[in-house]
């Protein structure tokens, strides 16, 4: 599985995200089509956004119980998107239902990846709130070594965690990270962010990059220097 780079198309309509995409004339981003685009326009943008020849990951962070995360994987799968995720709070048993329900009739599957906790989770709702009080740390490598045996294929995480999950689970588990900024960037309301060639030496698989490509005065530009910088 080679590296690439993920950008993150929250947009609030269609209109807009066509828009946006339609400037990529050459190399076509891997996109990410998140809760808001896809609960505002529907299953056809993922359809319209791989017609235009992109690879998709659609970020819709599934958690309920077993039977219905798979059913709702089978639908996902219909889609034919690249890259899906779930929490992995939701436990082993809805993991293991969810490839089942991704898996096509020739064996075949996007990618599965976890969302450990939430970046918006802090220590203190972690011990106060969900009254888990084993520390954060060793709770998202725990939650990622549960994905990795449940089946999965990797996990949402910080890049500053990709080599500390590659090291637990191992170098083929994927790390998609957000948090990413250029150096001489903005970093707006992320609170812990890497360069894309930071990301690279930490081991990283994906990058998910929205607002330095997305609001960059030129869009293009920007995702070809992170391309550059992260996967060489
Ligand atoms: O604009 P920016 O580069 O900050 O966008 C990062 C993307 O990654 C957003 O879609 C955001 O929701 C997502 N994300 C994140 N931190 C996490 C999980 C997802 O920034 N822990």
């Amino acid at each position: 599985m080679g590296k690439d780079v993920i950008v993150a198309c929250d947009f609030a309509g269609e209109k807009e995200t066509l828009e946006f995409l339609s400037m990529f004339t050459g190399r076509k981003p891997f996109v990410k089509i998140g809760m808001e685009l896809y609960y505002s326009v529907g299953p056809s943008i993922v359809e319209k956004i791989k017609n235009r020849g992109h690879k998709i990951f659609l970020d819709l962070k599934l958690h309920d119980i077993p039977n219905t995360v798979k059913k709702s994987m089978a639908v996902l799968s219909k889609l034919d998107v690249d890259m899906t995720n779930l929490h992995a709070a939701g436990g082993s048993a809805m993991m293991k239902a969810a490839l089942e329900g991704l898996t096509k009739p020739d064996g075949s599957r996007p990618i599965l990846i976890a969302v450990t906790q939430l970046t918006s989770t802090d220590a203190d709702a972690l011990k106060n709130e969900l009254l888990i009080n084993t520390p954060m740390a060793e709770t998202v490598m725990r939650y990622a070594e549960n994905a990795k045996n449940s089946g999965l294929d990797g996990v949402v995480c910080s890049p500053l965690e990709a080599g500390a999950v590659h090291g637990r689970c191992g170098e083929k588990f994927l790390t998609v990270t957000p948090g990413v900024r250029f150096a001489d960037g903005d970093i707006g309301d992320q609170k812990r962010v890497m360069t894309p060639a930071q990301a690279k030496i930490e081991g990283s698989d994906f990058i998910v990059v929205g607002r330095p490509i997305t609001a960059a005065n030129d869009p293009v530009e920007a995702y070809e220097r992170c391309v550059k910088e992260f996967v060489g």
